[in-house]
């Protein structure tokens, strides 16, 4: 089987389609990547992509010839369109333009990238990238469903300024999204069978019916956990404190918004799973009378709020663990190793994600995390500072090798 790692590419063939979009420029730092990571890469190019980028440029980088036209007998001679679909252990569209996502999900083959695309048995990686409100058009939207049902992963565009100077969703994503979007379709599933139950977000904690008590966490490593863990095969119960993030596709969801009823997810979920992955930044402490009434100023200089100790989930679900593997996270701003190592005894955890909350560009509020990865035989891994979807298959790596050697 494979295994989502690092070396995941070493030694694959990555045919990767580039079509006419201004991402097309990324298509260069793409195939460095993948050869980085020692894949063998083919480019086909559209003649529109050859506008924002030059197929000379490519075949220099991918070390092959670039394949351009369906009618060129030279091109033909040497590899046909069908040798090439033949060849790829993975094929990649990166970035695939709306007009590539209309012909593919309608079996049009008018030039040599979608006659491949037809021609295509491996598994197959779409990257798409295009203006937001293409983006949201339901003719956009129903052919990536349509590709989607028929295996494609899709890599969704990054969000921020786009070339046209509108801010929106439809930029290509980061490289190292795309490159594990790639590791995942090779991957194969491989975590098909495994039900994995993932806790993300915050808790809040009443003080009165309009006030709580909450913490800056907004979710996304666990929903990142989710997401990859679903696309990896796994089946998945996602339970959530409240936040503003897109629901992944997971089997099960349940929306909880006070560490008691985390904990009362929890303990419902987990029978019908074999991993527990808290990502969660459970609340510690409650209000011990939260007001019915929302709490007037009037005549009041201030007031004292006394909190009570909320339960520790995982202290309290230890008895129940059985089989299962258990990993968490510890969010520190000092002694990070140590407080670390003891949570990870304390708390009686297979794994544990160490994160120095308290560092820019990482913790809480970031699409991007750096942590150490310690396991329950002490061994340990640093993750350099990546985006949270890249650090959730990491994570995920590990604690596959963990479950495959208990
Ligand atoms: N956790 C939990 N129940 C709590 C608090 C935390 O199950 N009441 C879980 C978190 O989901 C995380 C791990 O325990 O996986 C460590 O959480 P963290 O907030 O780092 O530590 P605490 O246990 O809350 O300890 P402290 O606040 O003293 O650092």
């Amino acid at each position: 089987m494979q295994t989502s790692t690092a070396q995941a590419l070493t030694g694959r063939k990555i045919l990767l389609g580039v079509t006419g979009g201004i991402g097309a420029y990324k298509a260069a730092e793409l195939v460095r990547a993948f050869k980085r990571e020692g894949a063998q890469v083919s480019v086909v190019m559209t003649r529109s992509a050859t506008h924002f980028i030059t197929p000379l440029t490519l075949e220099t980088l991918s070390q092959n010839p670039v394949g351009l036209d369906m009618f060129s007998l030279t091109e033909e001679r040497t590899i046909g369109h069908i040798d090439r679909a033949a060849w790829a252990d993975v094929f990649v569209v990166a970035p695939a333009t709306a007009n590539y996502l209309g012909k593919a999900a309608n079996g049009i083959a008018d030039d040599l990238l979608t006659t491949i695309t037809l021609a295509i048995r491996c598994p197959v990686v779409l990257a798409p990238a295009m203006n937001s409100r293409m983006w949201s058009h339901p003719a956009v939207v129903a052919n990536l469903a349509e590709l989607k049902s028929r295996g494609a992963v899709v890599v969704p565009p990054g969000e921020g300024e786009l070339a046209c100077g509108e801010v929106g969703p439809g930029r290509l994503a980061e490289t190292e999204i795309i490159l594990a979007g790639v590791r995942n379709a090779l991957a194969h599933g491989d975590l098909t069978g495994i039900r994995v139950l993932v806790t993300a977000g915050p808790t809040r904690e009443p003080i009165d019916p309009v006030r709580f008590i909450s913490n800056r966490s907004t979710g996304r490593m666990g929903y990142a956990i989710a997401e990859a863990a679903v696309s990896r095969g796994a089946e998945v119960t996602l339970v959530t404190g409240p936040v503003s993030l897109p629901e992944p596709p997971v089997r099960i969801v349940q929306r909880v918004s006070t560490a008691h009823e985390m904990l009362e997810g929890v303990k419902k979920a987990l029978p019908d799973c074999d991993w527990l992955i808290m990502a969660a930044a459970v609340g510690d402490f409650r209000p011990s009378r939260p007001s019915g009434q929302k709490i007037k100023k009037d005549s009041r200089d201030g007031i004292s709020l006394n909190l009570e100790r909320n339960p520790d989930i995982l202290k309290e679900i230890g008895p129940l663990k059985g089989g299962r593997l258990f990993a968490g996270f510890a969010a520190e701003t000092e002694d990070l190793i140590r407080n670390a190592e003891k949570k990870i005894r304390e708390k009686g955890l297979d794994l544990i994600v160490a994160n120095d909350v308290s560092a820019a560009g990482s913790g809480f509020e970031s699409d991007e995390n750096q942590a150490t990865l310690i396991d329950r035989d002490g061994g340990t891994a640093d993750l350099e500072r990546m985006p949270k979807r890249v650090m959730a298959d990491r994570i995920l790596d590990k604690v596959l090798s963990l479950w495959k050697g208990r």
